[in-house]
């Protein structure tokens, strides 16, 4: 008998991204997380089911146990501050950066740079590592609106085409990381369910190998 796996993905890029991989792997969802209120989704495996949550609980879920099985962006995980995880395969799916970006025709800093974004802990680290000491402001979205209206100096958002920044008059400054969406597991599922879990990691190994 296979153990019941849950699978705990984000809706939008990364759901998009993440279904034809598991298509391969025989896993189809029943609903279209687009087009039902459902927030658990049955598949075509009996035992597999998949969670549609938003992308920084993804980590959450699977360090707790709630799911087994998670799709998360490498900067969600770089943010999350837990260490009941695995993360044994890059999907190499969502690609992008994690950059530092400011006004194109910025004036010169006087004082201690500010910086806003969503991702407080990859900045702090960042600028620790460099020993740069900088004001951090927290904001949930449209980061790139900091500079235009002088709530900041600085940027740590996430880049792909540069449409966004570049719509916005910003420019890059420093890359910190690159980034793409990852496989997590949960430590005690990894051990307890091994018979279900490993065989779902080597064909997705060998799918985005
Ligand atoms: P939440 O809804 O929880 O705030 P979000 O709005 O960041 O999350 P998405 O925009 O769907 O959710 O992004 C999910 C993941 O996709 C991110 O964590 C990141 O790994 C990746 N991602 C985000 N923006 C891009 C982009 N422009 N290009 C490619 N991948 C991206
Ligand atoms: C992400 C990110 C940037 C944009 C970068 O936003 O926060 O704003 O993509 O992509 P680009 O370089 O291709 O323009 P997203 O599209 O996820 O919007 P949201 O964060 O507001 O959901």
């Amino acid at each position: 008998m296979p153990d019941n796996i849950t699978i705990a993905v984000s809706k939008g890029r990364i759901y998009d991204d993440a279904m034809p991989l598991l298509a391969k792997l025989g896993i189809v969802p029943i609903d279209d997380p687009n087009s039902t209120r459902k927030l658990v989704l049955e598949t075509n495996q009996p035992n597999i089911r998949l969670l549609v949550i938003r992308a920084t609980d993804v980590p959450t879920y699977v360090e707790r146990g709630a799911a087994e099985l998670g799709i998360a962006g490498k900067d969600v995980l770089m943010e999350y501050s837990g260490d009941g995880l695995y993360e044994p395969i890059d999907l190499g799916i969502a690609k992008c950066r994690m950059m530092l970006a400011g006004l194109k025709d910025a004036k010169p800093i006087l004082d201690r740079p500010r910086v806003v974004t969503k991702y407080t802990n990859i900045t702090k680290n960042y600028f620790a590592e460099r020993g740069q000491q900088v004001e951090i402001i927290k904001l949930y979205g449209s980061m790139e609106l900091g500079p235009v209206l002088g709530l900041s100096d600085w940027i740590v958002d996430l880049v792909d085409t540069g449409n966004t920044l570049k719509a916005n008059g910003l420019v890059t400054l420093e890359h910190i990381a690159d980034i793409s969406s990852r496989l997590v597991v949960n430590k005690a599922a990894m051990k307890m369910k091994n018979a279900t879990i490993k065989p779902i990691l080597d064909q997705l190994s060998d799918i985005v190998s």
